[in-house]
């Protein structure tokens, strides 16, 4: 089954956020976030949920929490990585991986794509992506971009 994707902006040395926020804000990327999650589910971390700013329409939530938080109705909690997994392999569709450091380390190992945009830029972050072994994966480039003089680019992981 090929229907788990990662998507992800890190900078050069693989930062992720700083403060529970972003560290760019790239129209660009957002557009391509934008595109690659449109009418699918994204699964994301407590912490991350909190982190954006409003609910990203046309998007199914899934929320992962050790706790019994209080969401919305139109969101669906679950409360583990054995959770999950069931609940995905029971559906044929993709489910996007939007963050943050701690689910993405977890699930990196059940990806079968990762959507990553490499910015040529660094900033001071308190959240990475992991390592991965680039051997282990088919990549290809999807966009070069430029944007306030910050060079990206959008790669497209498949493994093999
Ligand atoms: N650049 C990017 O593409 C990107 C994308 C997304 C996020 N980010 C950044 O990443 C940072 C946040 O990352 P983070 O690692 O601190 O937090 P996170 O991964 O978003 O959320 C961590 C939380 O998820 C829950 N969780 C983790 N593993 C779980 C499991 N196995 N079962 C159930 N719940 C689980 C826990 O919530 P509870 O504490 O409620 O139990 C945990 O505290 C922010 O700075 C954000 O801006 C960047």
């Amino acid at each position: 089954m090929k229907n788990i994707s990662i998507i992800a902006a890190i900078g050069k040395n693989y930062e992720l956020g700083k403060d529970n926020k972003l560290l760019w804000h790239l129209k660009g990327d957002m557009a391509f976030f934008k595109e690659h999650t449109m009418n699918k589910y994204i699964v994301m971390g407590r912490k991350t949920f909190e982190s954006l700013p409003k609910m990203l329409s046309n998007r199914k939530y899934i929320v992962l929490t050790r706790q019994n938080h209080e969401l919305n109705d139109d969101i669906i909690v679950m409360h583990s990585i054995e959770e999950l997994i069931k609940y995905i392999y029971e559906h044929d569709e993709e489910f996007m991986i939007i963050g943050g450091e701690n689910i993405y380390r977890q699930l990196l190992d059940y990806a079968d794509k990762i959507y990553l945009t490499k910015i040529d830029d660094e900033k001071n972050a308190d959240s990475f992506f992991p390592r991965f072994n680039e051997n282990e994966w088919n990549c290809s480039v999807l966009d070069n971009k430029e944007e306030n003089k910050i060079k990206y680019k959008h790669l497209l992981y498949e493994k093999k």
